[in-house]
């Protein structure tokens, strides 16, 4: 197994086998940090985030920081950017700067393999529009690892925003190389999981079924995960329509306390954050909450897929 100076711009670039070396070698650097502090020594990350992003951005950072290495500094709100500069430009100049690692966050779908295919160093995907969020989905793999066990027979609810939410797609995917795992997907009409990911499923036999959110309520009595994710207000589009819509979504689509009375007690809440309203601020403080031990794991992760990018720990 090889991961030096490889890109991670979709999950669908690892096999099963790769992905569970990336989490062995994520529990090692959980349990033994200071094996790894000084990994990093003497490379540079550069993170290029052109969308908002805090747990993504900081522990891509902490991760580089804490081994050693070091952070370009990169502020959308300050970069050329404002002036019309391209990405393909902004790119290019960044390259001249020898970074080891660059991050890449942006609105357009595809950006992260247009950027892989510009550069020789490895460049990894923090989130390309509303196609896939790979990192977030290793973290996610990694939490429901630590939570049941194994991979194998994990069955979730994936509710909210699955047409535009990028970490929903990834994750999907990602489970449909496990065997025997079942998801439900509940989301509005509108909103529902892409057909191409649909089809992919059906192509490896994954078990699976749609839901409308009025089912949200029944579906967490019977299924032992759910994973609840954000409305991408920012991708909707730009119209009285889309926003009428999204006002109308926001007020029915919640998870409350009250709806947790007469779920199992194993029950595991989970979300990438950021959670603007869909959760019940009162489920934080239960057991059931396990979204602050998630992006917690984002740390690891990142730990993980540098070392390994960098050559170390190879099988
Ligand atoms: C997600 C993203 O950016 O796709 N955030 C994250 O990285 N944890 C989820 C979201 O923004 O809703």
């Amino acid at each position: 197994m090889n991961f030096k100076g490889r890109d991670v711009i979709s999950i669908e670039d690892f096999s099963l086998d790769e992905i569970e070396h990336i989490l062995n070698v994520t529990k090692e650097v959980e349990m033994y940090p200071e094996k790894f502090k000084n990994e990093m020594a003497g490379k540079i990350m550069s993170p290029l985030f052109f969308e908002n992003s805090t747990r993504t951005s900081s522990s891509f950072q902490a991760a580089m920081l804490q081994m050693g290495g070091r952070v370009l500094d990169f502020d959308i709100a300050t970069s050329s950017v404002n002036k019309g500069e391209t990405l393909r430009d902004t790119v290019k100049i960044i390259e001249g700067y020898n970074p080891d690692f660059v991050i890449i966050r942006h609105k357009r779908d595809g950006s992260a393999k247009f950027v892989a295919d510009l550069l020789d160093v490895p460049v990894m995907n923090a989130g390309d529009g509303q196609n896939q969020h790979p990192t977030q989905t290793l973290l996610d793999l990694y939490t429901i690892k630590e939570l049941r066990g194994s991979l194998d027979g994990t069955k979730i609810v994936l509710a909210g925003d699955l047409k535009y939410g990028r970490t929903v797609h990834s994750l999907a995917l990602a489970l449909s190389k496990y065997p025997r795992c079942e998801m439900v997907f509940i989301s509005p009409d509108s909103l529902r999981m892409p057909k191409y990911i649909l089809n992919e499923l059906s192509k490896k036999g994954v078990s699976f079924q749609e839901k409308g959110l009025e089912e949200l309520e029944l579906s967490i009595r019977s299924f032992p995960i759910i994973y609840m994710t954000r409305i991408q207000r920012e991708r909707f589009p730009e119209s009285l329509e889309g926003e009428q819509e999204y006002e109308v979504i926001s007020k029915v689509y919640r998870l409350s306390l009250e709806m947790l009375k007469n779920v199992n007690h194993e029950l595991k809440i989970m979300h990438p954050l950021p959670k603007v309203g869909e959760i019940e601020e009162s489920v934080d403080e239960t057991n059931f909450a396990h979204y602050f031990q998630q992006a917690k794991n984002g740390l690891y992760i990142r730990k993980a897929l540098l070392i390994l990018l960098a050559g170390g720990k190879d099988e």
